[in-house]
């Protein structure tokens, strides 16, 4: 074991976890447990917003995410840039993969997980690198 280093890792954590404080999140409930992205969950696709991805957001999301949102949903998730925040900042993915249904996208009570191959496409267009078209 080498110490020297974990314990330079261990004193590094603690400076991050007393130097930060998350304190800006608006109270929107916990984030879902993350779910690690797959390198390239459709290799022979390359997913892009306007090609694979607004569809989906346009019919699952856009009830509460619109312009203007509804049901107290936090952002809208309306034009490709709204999309690719949520992704980055949000943890939008995270939000529509997870097993949890507490704190699933869409919610339990109006729909619920999106089905894998729709979550794969999603997914996919992250890891190709959140092309627009
Ligand atoms: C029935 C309304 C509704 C629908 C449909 C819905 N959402 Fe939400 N969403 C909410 C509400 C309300 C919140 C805030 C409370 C929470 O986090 O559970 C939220 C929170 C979120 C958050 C976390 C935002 C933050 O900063 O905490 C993300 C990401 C998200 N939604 C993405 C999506 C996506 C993607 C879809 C479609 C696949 C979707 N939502 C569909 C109502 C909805």
């Amino acid at each position: 074991m080498k110490s020297p280093t974990l314990l330079v890792l261990g004193l590094f954590t603690f400076a991050l976890l007393i130097g930060c404080s998350s304190s800006d999140d608006g109270g929107g409930g916990s984030d879902p447990d993350v779910t690690p992205v797959d390198p390239d969950p459709i290799p022979t696709q390359t997913s892009t917003y306007i090609g694979h991805v607004k569809t989906i957001i346009d019919t699952n999301c856009l009830d509460c995410h619109g312009s203007p949102v509804q049901n107290s949903a936090p952002m809208e998730l309306v034009s490709y840039q709204q999309v690719v925040d949520a992704v980055n900042d949000r943890n939008l993915f995270s939000f529509i993969s997870t097993t949890n249904a507490f704190n699933v996208m869409p919610p339990s009570d109006e729909g619920g997980r999106m089905p894998q191959a729709t979550i794969d496409i999603v997914e996919d267009w992250i890891a190709d690198g959140l092309l627009e078209q």
